[in-house]
């Protein structure tokens, strides 16, 4: 190893997220190719913490791209929390000589990040890398495209029912507090309604709906609910009960995290890892890389981990536009 060539990580945490394995495969060959040493870490925060490090070469990362998941494991660690916790894991950094963490994770991840960066000095960038679409400073996340494609081809299956046994079907989707995917999925599943968080939403009135539909001849509905809401067991049993209607709930659960990343996720991550290795490069620390339009930018973590009005908005007005086309 030449004596003077500079070292970095990198980690995948939190939730999973399709397109994760892309964004490692690129900062390890951009970080290589760029003339630094890279090395994985296992298990997230939890392996940094336990020093379960791996020295990464340009084959290590060989026909990873088209899977889900990630190759380097992940985990949500309580003991990264504590100041005890992180004392370990820049020992260990410090230990490995390494100057710069880049980690592959949502806002809880980038909170851990900001840590290590404000009360110990390590060089940290991240890469938005969660189904949710929930940070703020970049268009879209890693992962986001594929789970909202995965929930569509559930819909578009449990439609086929739907329509053949003139049901009202109630779909549950992931997303923690964050519409995103309900949203997306109903406008482009065609459902119904959508339950979402931060919008007022009136079950009352959707059965009032159900009612009237039924008397003009509408046979068969699709209602999405974010698991920010409610269950979708709930919605199903509320809906049952007011209308005398056959309801049915189902749950999608996390198949909305795995698969292979569609193009737009392989695409977004290869060019956030890439830009991750530019951005520690160029001295840069505690902020994430994302995307503007077609454009990189970096965002503060302080502000990448708040909820972004802008993603509000623009969900409202998709919502607005489904309820629209669902008359
Ligand atoms: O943050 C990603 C996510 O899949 C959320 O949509 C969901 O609420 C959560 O993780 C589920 O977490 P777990 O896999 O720990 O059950």
């Amino acid at each position: 190893m030449k004596k003077n060539k500079k070292s970095i990580a990198v980690l995948t945490s939190g939730g999973d997220a399709p397109g994760m394995n892309a964004a490692v495969r690129s900062v390890v060959r951009c970080g290589i190719c760029a003339g630094l040493n890279v090395y994985g870490v296992m298990r997230g925060y939890k392996g940094l913490i336990s020093g379960d490090f791996v020295k990464m070469g340009l084959r290590s990362v060989s026909n990873i791209l088209p899977h889900g998941g990630t190759v380097l494991k992940t985990a949500r660690s309580k003991e990264f929390m504590k100041s005890s916790g992180q004392k370990k894991a820049v020992d260990n950094l410090k230990k490995y000589n390494i100057q710069g963490l880049v980690v592959i994770g949502g806002n809880g991840s980038f909170r851990g990040a900001h840590a290590l960066s404000k009360r110990w000095g390590i060089k940290t960038i991240g890469v938005p890398g969660t189904i949710d679409n929930d940070i703020t400073g970049s268009d879209m996340t890693i992962g986001a495209d594929t789970a909202i494609n995965t929930a569509l081809g559930a819909i578009d299956k449990i439609r086929d029912t739907v329509t053949s046994m003139e049901r009202i079907y109630v779909v549950e989707v992931m997303g923690r507090d964050e519409p995103y995917i309900a949203i997306r999925v109903g406008l482009s599943g065609g459902a119904e309604d959508v339950l979402v968080p931060h919008t007022k939403y009136d079950i009352g009135r959707m059965c009032k709906d159900i009612e009237k539909g039924r008397r003009k001849g509408k046979i068969s509905w699709i209602i999405i609910v974010s698991e920010g809401v409610a269950s979708a067991e709930n919605v199903s049993n509320i809906i049952r009960k007011r209308t005398g209607y056959e309801v049915r709930p189902v749950t999608l659960g996390h198949i909305q995290r795995g698969g292979s990343p569609t193009a737009s996720d392989r695409i977004l991550a290869s060019r956030l890892g890439g830009a991750a290795v530019e951005a520690f490069i160029k001295g840069n620390s505690d902020k994430m890389v994302g995307v503007a339009g077609e454009k990189i930018k970096l965002t503060p973590f302080t502000k990448a981990c708040r909820h972004s009005k802008e993603k509000a908005l623009l969900g409202r007005e998709i919502y607005k536009l489904t309820r629209i086309l669902a008359t």
